[in-house]
């Protein structure tokens, strides 16, 4: 075709694959160049307005690197992430939720029961429960690895006051599939606001807020990984996560317990003299195939 107009466009451009491209590829680019077009024709995007737009992924670019991606909060803000954990959801097991930019290789181990925010002050928080796979039977050996913000509501990467493992954690199951372990309160906290991100939410009239959260990523050998996030149910961001990261089996109770009912068997037990909070999240995680 030599004639191209602007409703013949996205044909003359499925019209110029290779005859060996890859189907899946061919597919999702069609797909993608369908949307793009049928998204400038609806808004009559400006010439401008494309500019800002290439203006907006160079700037994203000039401050991604291996600390950092702008693409991949770009994608959680505008709940793409999220859309692709729940199209891949599987009913039976625990719903994945964001990673985020905050996860580190190599987290240092953790044995059941001992304590994770060392030095750290806050509402001391223990947190209990089992893995399980999807016919309630106990998980030995799978391998829970938890992250959270420090009580200043920051991650240890962003944070020069902290060691680059503070707040990070690799926990083993026993052979009932039992983890445990206390820490402090996770605190509500804002995406990175200092980038193009941040510039857009601005400019939306949006709150760079994510509710309070623990990170896990679960995994055991012949099941699926599940990536995801457990949530208070009385914090003031639940039903407005700028990530879009709440799902319903994820919001649980902080249970308040009473000052000296805090348990034996953990590296706290004896020293925690008041009221404490608790919670009891149990993973479900699908065998792989
Ligand atoms: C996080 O939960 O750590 C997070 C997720 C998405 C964007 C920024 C932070
Ligand atoms: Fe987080």
């Amino acid at each position: 075709m030599r004639t191209v107009t602007k409703n013949n466009i996205t044909d003359v451009f499925t019209g110029y694959f290779g005859k060996d491209t890859d189907p899946r590829l061919k597919e999702v680019l069609t797909c993608l160049a369908r949307h793009l077009h049928d998204f400038a024709r609806e808004t009559n995007l400006t010439h401008d307005e494309w500019r800002k737009g290439l203006e907006f992924l160079e700037w994203a670019g000039n401050i991604t690197g291996p600390e950092r991606n702008e693409f991949v909060l770009l994608s959680d803000v505008m709940g793409l992430s999220s859309l692709v954990d729940m199209i891949h959801s599987v009913p039976d097991a625990t719903s994945s939720s964001v990673l985020g930019p905050f996860h580190v290789s190599n987290p240092p181990p953790l044995e059941i029961g001992a304590d994770m925010k060392r030095h750290y002050e806050g509402d001391v928080l223990l947190v209990t429960g089992h893995v399980f796979d999807t016919n309630d039977m106990p998980i030995k050996g799978a391998k829970l690895d938890i992250w959270q913000t420090a009580p200043n509501g920051l991650y240890s990467s962003q944070d020069d006051e902290q060691d680059i493992h503070s707040f990070h954690a690799l926990m083993t199951t026993d052979e009932n599939g039992y983890y445990a372990f206390t820490t402090v309160k996770p605190v509500s906290y804002t995406v990175p606001g200092d980038g193009p991100v941040g510039q857009i939410l601005n400019a939306a009239g949006r709150h760079p807020w994510r509710p309070s959260h623990l990170h896990f990523i679960a995994s055991a050998e012949g099941c699926r990984s599940v990536v995801t996030e457990v949530f208070p149910d009385d914090d003031p961001y639940l039903d407005q996560d700028t990530v879009f990261g709440v799902r319903e089996d994820l919001v649980m109770s902080y249970v308040k317990q009473e000052a000296g009912s805090f348990p034996d068997g953990f590296e706290l037990s004896g020293k925690v003299p008041g009221e404490y909070l608790r919670v009891d999240f149990d993973f479900r995680l699908v065998s792989e195939s």
